[in-house]
């Protein structure tokens, strides 16, 4: 147990021995071992002391530092004089020695860096210090550079990505590269005061839809030390694409879908709406549709899909159009001014006067409205108007108003009445005859509406029948045909008229018409008196 205690008293003493192996006085603090990776830099901050009895001054002191315990070959940093070719511009001896510091800066470090590392000063005197020589680890570049964004990406808005390289060193600037995205690329450098510095590189550039979920790199390359490291970001780019919107033509009573497809990042919720009424939704599909079911006219309109997801809310609309076969046409008197379709449709209408009629109808699409007239093979007015400027008895009838489109055709009717005064009818004549002691006279008359017929014979006028008139008064159609049958007695008629009047008009025809030269008596007598004496003389012969 004892002789253990003096065994280790023995080392302990042998250790001090070993610390202070040299001259009392001298003695060096600074790391025993450091690691560093490659590219990037360490310091090692090292003082040193000297026995009390020498002064160090700036001018004839000198520090030098030494790859190994090897002092031939040259220092790899030294206040002055030449050094290692390997190490300059990456070694330097950053403390001021006669002060003594001892520290030692190592940038862009490379794995053949690794060793360890012997300090001499040189004064009036020379001195090493080798109880502690650093030793310097170079291990591989693990640090990555780091990729930051100020804001999230929006597809079409322009964003800056910077790309931070690791390390914060004074040695050579690193190459910073992209890929991935094409964009406009800045780098810059952060000084600090105690003279390291850091390298940036910002690239600038407007995401679209496509570049989300692609995959942005950054990468450092350490050109002097042959090593690079990069950062991979995989691309959130926020968008919201609706899908092209037609307009949607659906035929009543049929029914049609409307589609919304709606690509976006995040992921939205959609919504169809006709004006601010929601009509279906989804919070899952990329994709809505909604069905215009057994169509009418209420459905037609604007549909708006509206898309909503944590970043904004966009719309898209769309105009569903009702298709219909042309709905019963209205017909519209507009002249004469006061004229009015009764609810028969008939219109009555004075000969000579205007007419225009007007037909309109709804429909979608519009139609085409043509006049017909049954029995006429043309069409009589390829317009909504048909107008008579001077209207007459033949241009009764019935009218039809045709409503065409491509979905069918709907017709609507008037009847045109001419209100005309009573006339003869061509090709059928108002005669008298006389038959036997009869005279049988005819008066036909067309008219609209009906007429009064009065049979004025000689002076006097008889409407119905009478002692020895016989009137019979037939109607068909538009003509009105009296028979009048007058027994003629001993007085001699000289003239029969038919008159004939409506509410429009009057008209007198002339059946017969004798001169009266002598009072019928005087001329009956003369009769009677040649046939008496022409009697007379045949019997006489
Ligand atoms: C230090 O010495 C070792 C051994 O001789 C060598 O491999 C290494 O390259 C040297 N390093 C420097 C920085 O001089
Ligand atoms: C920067 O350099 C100073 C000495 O100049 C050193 O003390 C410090 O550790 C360095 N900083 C970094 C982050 O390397
Ligand atoms: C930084 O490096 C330059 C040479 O590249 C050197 O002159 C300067 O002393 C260094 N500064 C520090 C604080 O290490
Ligand atoms: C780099 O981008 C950052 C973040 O957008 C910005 O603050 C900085 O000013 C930019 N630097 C340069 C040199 O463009
Ligand atoms: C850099 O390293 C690669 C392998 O990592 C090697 O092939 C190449 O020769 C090296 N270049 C230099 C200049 O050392
Ligand atoms: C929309 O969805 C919500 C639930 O997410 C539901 O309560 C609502 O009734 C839906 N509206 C329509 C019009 O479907
Ligand atoms: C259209 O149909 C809806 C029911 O589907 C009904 O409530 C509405 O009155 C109809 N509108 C018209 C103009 O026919
Ligand atoms: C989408 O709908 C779901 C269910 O109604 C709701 O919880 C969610 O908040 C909605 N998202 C957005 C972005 O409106
Ligand atoms: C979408 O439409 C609604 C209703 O008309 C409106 O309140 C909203 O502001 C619209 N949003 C956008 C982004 O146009
Ligand atoms: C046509 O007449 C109807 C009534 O019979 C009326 O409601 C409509 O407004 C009229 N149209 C025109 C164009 O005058
Ligand atoms: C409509 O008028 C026609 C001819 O003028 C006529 O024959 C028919 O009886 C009338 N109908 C009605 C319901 O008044
Ligand atoms: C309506 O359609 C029919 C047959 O399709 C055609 O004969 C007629 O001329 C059309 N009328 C108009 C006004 O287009």
């Amino acid at each position: 147990m004892t002789w253990y205690y003096v065994n280790c008293s023995f080392i302990l003493i042998f250790t001090w021995i070993s610390y202070t192996n040299s001259i009392p006085g001298y003695s060096i603090e600074a790391p025993k071992s450091v690691t560093v990776q490659r590219g990037l830099c360490v310091h090692i901050p090292c003082h040193f002391t000297v026995e009390k009895s020498v002064t160090l001054s700036e001018r004839n002191t000198e520090g030098l530092w030494f790859n190994g315990t090897d002092k031939n070959p040259p220092p790899v940093a030294a206040t002055k004089g030449d050094i290692s070719e390997a190490t300059k511009g990456r070694f330097f001896l950053t403390g001021e020695v006669w002060k003594g510091d001892c520290s030692l800066s190592i940038n862009d470090a490379v794995p053949s860096d690794s060793s360890f590392y012997l300090f001499r000063l040189i004064y009036s005197n020379k001195y090493s210090f080798s109880n502690i020589k650093p030793e310097v680890t170079v291990i591989e570049l693990t640090d990555k550079p780091e990729i930051s964004l100020e804001k999230t990406l929006v597809a079409g808005k322009e964003v800056t990505l910077t790309c931070t390289s690791p390390g914060r060193c004074n040695g050579s600037t690193p190459l910073i590269t992209w890929s991935g995205v094409q964009g406009k690329v800045v780098t810059y450098t952060a000084d600090y005061p105690d003279g390291n510095k850091t390298y940036y590189s910002n690239i600038t550039f407007t995401p679209s839809r496509l570049d989300n979920t692609f995959p942005l790199s950054c990468t450092v390359n350490f050109q002097k030390s042959n090593t690079s490291t990069s950062q991979k970001m995989i691309l959130n780019v926020e968008y919201t694409i609706h899908n092209e919107n037609i307009p949607i033509i659906v035929m009543e009573g049929k029914s049609e879908i409307i589609k919304c497809t709606v690509d976006s990042n995040p992921q939205s919720n959609i919504t169809w709406y006709k004006g601010e009424i929601a009509l279906q939704n989804t919070s899952s599909r990329q994709t809505l549709i909604y069905n215009v079911k057994n169509a009418n006219l209420s459905d037609a309109g604007i549909y708006r899909c509206s898309a909503t997801n944590s970043l904004s809310t966009t719309n898209k609309s769309i105009e569903v159009t009702v298709h219909y076969v042309p709905r019963t046409p209205q017909i519209n008197c507009s002249m004469p001014k006061d004229c009015i379709i009764e609810g028969n449709k008939t219109i009555y209408i004075n000969e000579g006067s205007s007419l225009s009629l007007r037909c309109s109808a709804e429909s979608s699409p519009a139609a085409s409205l043509a006049w017909l007239k049954p029995g006429n093979p043309n069409t009589i007015s390829l317009d909504e108007e048909l107008h008579f400027s001077n209207i007459l008895h033949s241009n009764d009838g019935l009218y039809t108003c045709q409503a065409n489109n491509t979905y069918g055709r709907s017709n609507a009717s008037v009847t045109i009445k001419v209100i005309y005064g009573p006339r003869a009818v061509s090709g059928k004549d108002s005669t008298c005859a006389t038959e036997e002691r009869v005279i049988k006279c005819t008066c036909i008359i067309q008219s609209f509406p009906d007429v009064n017929i009065q049979w004025k014979i000689d002076e006097k006028s008889y409407a119905i029948s009478d002692k020895d008139i016989l009137i019979s008064t037939s109607r068909f159609d538009e003509e009105t045909t009296s028979m009048m049958d007058l027994l003629l007695n001993h007085n001699e008629v000289h003239s029969i008229q038919c008159i004939s009047s409506n509410q429009h008009n009057h008209f007198t025809l002339s059946l017969l018409s004798k001169e009266r030269k002598y009072p019928p008596s005087i001329l009956d007598s003369l009769r009677n008196c040649l046939h008496f004496l022409l009697a007379e003389v045949l019997i006489l012969l």
